[in-house]
């Protein structure tokens, strides 16, 4: 997989990328991650990539020319499944999507700023909008790197053991059940008596019920 991404603050961008399991799955090869500066792509004298709104009203809109050259620039090298833009009047990012969007191949992903974009580039370049929860952040860079990061893990060979993203919350519509390690016991605190005992099938319907339970508790919505 390849993810494009096109921002204004690179700099924002760049440690998400550098650590822990995305790092891993780069270095593996499993997907590549390119950083677009869109000042980059400014044909203005100080590079301004954003201009006052038509119409008045405060706050700066960004504009579509140097948003064109660099989608045209991406477009015109490989084909894109998605050219997604971060905004929060977009789709909520979930699991079920993060599972879809894991399957393909190529996607641009558009990082807003300001008042947002020009919607022009909203109505003839982007397919996809997402938002990553109802709140505003002060851009689409951190939400890039959530939809980036959800993505990725889900990746064939990106974690090392297959099955962990098969048991993480949300797949199935079921919170993940408690987890323990050593030691045993801690200040009297002692892990449930099934975990030690070594009998799979009740370990199983131990963290099933468990599951059942919590999702119960926390989401009950998701069992609707
Ligand atoms: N940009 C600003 N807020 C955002 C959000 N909640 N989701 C995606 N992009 C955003």
């Amino acid at each position: 997989m390849r993810i494009d991404i096109i921002t204004v603050l690179p700099e924002l961008l760049r440690s998400p990328f550098e650590a822990s399991i995305l790092k891993r799955a780069i270095d593996k090869g499993l997907v590549e991650v390119h950083i677009h500066n869109l000042r980059d792509y400014s044909t203005l004298k100080h590079k301004n990539v954003d201009d006052y709104q038509f119409g008045g009203g405060a706050g700066m809109v960004m504009m579509i020319e140097p948003i064109d050259a660099c989608i045209s620039k991406l477009k015109a090298e490989r084909e894109y499944d998605e050219i997604i833009y971060m905004t929060p009047d977009g789709d909520t990012l979930d699991q079920p999507m993060a599972n879809r969007m894991s399957l393909l191949t190529n996607i641009i992903i558009l990082c807003g700023h300001y008042k947002g974009v020009d919607q022009r580039v909203r109505d003839h370049f982007i397919t996809k909008e997402i938002s990553i929860g109802d709140f505003v952040l002060s851009g689409g860079e951190l939400a890039a790197a959530v939809v980036s990061d959800a993505i990725i893990r889900l990746i064939p060979g990106v974690l090392s053991n297959e099955t962990s993203a098969l048991t993480d919350s949300f797949q199935d519509n079921l919170l993940a059940p408690p987890v323990y390690t050593r030691p045993a016991e801690y200040k009297g605190w002692k892990v449930p008596d099934v975990l030690l005992s070594g009998h799979a099938a009740n370990i199983d319907k131990w963290r099933e019920d468990k599951a059942l339970e919590h999702t119960q508790n926390r989401r009950p919505d998701l069992l609707e």
